[in-house]
């Protein structure tokens, strides 16, 4: 069985929180984020085999700044503060925290001549001239502790603070000024692991394998006997929620997939193929594209839309979910694919995002359905491995975002039958393109430059999305003969580590020849080729 138990990462409103999640995660430890204001609280009830306290935006002296008593350090579980949390733990303790004038920001040379045995530095060589390369971390601060708490030591220093690591071993606590967990403090991860193994005595029994068979059998038995009813849509998501159910509870698992007609070319046939037939799994297709077009005729405002498509998902969504209750004598779970950044409570006292994905959540309550979330804990790249561990191919698996509302944000304009078929056949043209361009880096080099760029071998995965657009402009061109008056068809390709901010891809001139002239001359009414060449911001990668 999985260790549920595991770190909590107390939040206090830093930007890397997540991010130390995921570190913990990456050296198999499971951990979840806690607020720094329900820590206490949850103290009194649980115990965590350690805490990490995160950064965070405030200064220990100012007005309203997160606190805990100096009680919480005396519980016995071992703590590690960075930055914001090392210093709340010493002036907590009774140390003092300094506020100079500068700032220490970047990539800042460790002096690690003080480490001695200290647990969290174990077998990190960092001293001397040896160090080289290694002996920097990164530093993102104003504020230090200038004098540490009685029974502390300072392990580390560097040209500025005059503490950037500090430890009170006997009482399990530890502070490092600098941040660990991000990937310019190169032995960072060594210091969480030390951390996590030789103080906090963790297993690493946190594998995606471990949590597919425990959750497997988790499901198994919470649903003895009861149904689910499920919206697959190809996604990552929905698709690993729905296969680990699947081999949880078999047929007693109905997934509905509500083709609106506007996904990409052989998207639809192939979430059939690959989850009905390869998975053997209970699908219903829904054919509701003259449903969906019916109620996007004339309409071209892009919210109107994308409210439309999101409205007309959940009713039909709920017409097939009464029918199969009906048939099948009831349903009991409503399988969604939430994950764990869409539920996250955040240390900032900001609302959770809730996943507004189909909106599958708005069933009518008389529906009486219970969810089943099984992904909930999950980091996207968690799920992903989930996924590859239970046998989904790696091209589904790695996916490309693709917008719930489809391509109907990629027509600008009215959403028309034509205009469909013109972006599902240049898209479908560009996507085999790059394949083969792929292909052909994947026989020089061994690496292909495609899927996200997230998880491993991210670098050479660098391209994040393509597809093309249809900007809804004709133009006069000239085939043969005769002047025409067709469409254009944008190409876009762009870099992203998470959709926030992107660059536009350098796809290599010959792959953009070859996609323009085939799509020109293969797909009827366009005369003319553009490539989207605008970062985000001030662009956006979607076009609508
Ligand atoms: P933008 O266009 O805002 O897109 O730069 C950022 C990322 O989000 C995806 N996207 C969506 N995903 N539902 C989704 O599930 C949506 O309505 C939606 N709109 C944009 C987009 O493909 C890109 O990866």
């Amino acid at each position: 069985m999985v260790d549920f138990n595991g770190i909590w990462v107390v939040d206090f409103g830093g930007q890397y929180n997540q991010l130390i999640a995921r570190r913990v995660r990456e050296a198999n430890v499971y951990c979840e984020i806690v607020p720094w204001f329900k820590y206490a609280d949850r103290l009194s009830g649980e115990r965590p085999e350690g805490v990490i306290f995160t950064g965070g935006p405030a200064s220990v002296y100012e007005a309203g700044a997160p606190m805990l008593p100096a009680a919480v350090f005396e519980a016995g579980v071992p703590v590690l503060g960075i930055c914001y949390g090392a210093q709340l733990m010493a002036h907590a303790l009774g140390g003092k925290v300094a506020s100079p004038d500068y700032k220490e920001y970047g990539r800042v040379r460790l002096h690690a001549d003080a480490v001695g045995d200290s647990l969290i530095f174990k077998g990190i060589p960092l001293g001397g001239e040896a160090s080289g390369e290694r002996g920097y971390c990164w530093m993102s601060h104003t504020d230090y502790v200038e004098r540490p708490p009685e029974g502390f030591r300072v392990t580390s220093r560097t040209d500025n603070c005059p503490s950037a690591s500090i430890e009170d071993a006997g009482r399990l606590l530890y502070g490092t000024q600098f941040h660990p967990e991000v990937h310019h403090t190169p032995f960072g991860q060594e210091l969480l692991k030390n951390f996590l193994y030789e103080v906090c005595g963790c297993k690493g029994d946190w594998t995606m394998a471990n949590f597919a068979k425990s959750k497997i059998g988790e499901i198994r038995e919470a649903l003895k006997g009861k149904k689910a009813l499920c919206a697959l849509s190809g996604g990552v998501d929905s698709s690993v929620a729905a296969v680990l159910t699947h081999k949880a509870i078999g047929d007693g698992l109905t997934c509905v997939f509500v083709d609106h007609g506007l996904l990409r070319k052989g998207e639809g046939d192939q979430v059939m193929e690959v989850y009905g037939k390869r998975f053997n799994m209970k699908i219903k297709r829904v054919d509701a594209q003259e449903r969906f077009l019916g109620k996007l005729k004339g309409v071209d405002d892009p919210e109107r839309k994308r409210k439309i498509i999101g409205e007309e998902f959940i009713r039909v969504f709920e017409e097939e979910a009464r029918r199969l209750k009906d048939e099948e004598g009831g349903v009991d779970f409503l399988l969604q694919g939430t994950i764990y950044p869409d539920v996250v409570e955040s240390g900032s006292g900001e609302a959770a995002v809730i996943k507004s994905h189909h909106n599958v959540g708005g069933l009518p309550d008389d529906m009486d359905l219970e969810l089943l979330e099984p992904l909930r804990l999950l980091f996207k790249d968690e799920v992903r491995k989930v996924g590859e561990e239970l046998g989904i191919a790696p091209e589904l698996v790695w996916r490309q975002p693709f917008p719930g509302p489809g391509l109907a944000i990629r027509c600008l304009g009215e959403v028309t039958p034509e205009k469909l078929r013109i972006i599902r056949e240049s898209d479908a043209i560009l996507r085999e393109e790059i394949d083969a361009y792929n292909e052909a880096l994947f026989a020089r080099t061994g690496k292909r430059d495609y899927g996200a760029a997230y998880g491993e071998n991210a670098a050479e995965r660098a391209v994040w999305q393509y597809f093309t657009v249809l900007p809804n402009i004709r133009s006069v061109g000239v085939m043969g003969d005769f002047r025409t008056y067709d469409y254009t068809v944008g190409i876009r390709a762009v870099t992203s580590v998470d959709g926030m901010t992107s660059d536009w891809a350098r796809l290599p001139y010959e792959t953009l020849e070859r996609v323009s002239n085939r799509i020109v001359n293969e797909v009827d009414g366009v005369n003319r080729i553009v490539y989207d060449i605008t970062s985000k911001p001030p662009s956006t990668i979607e076009w609508e």
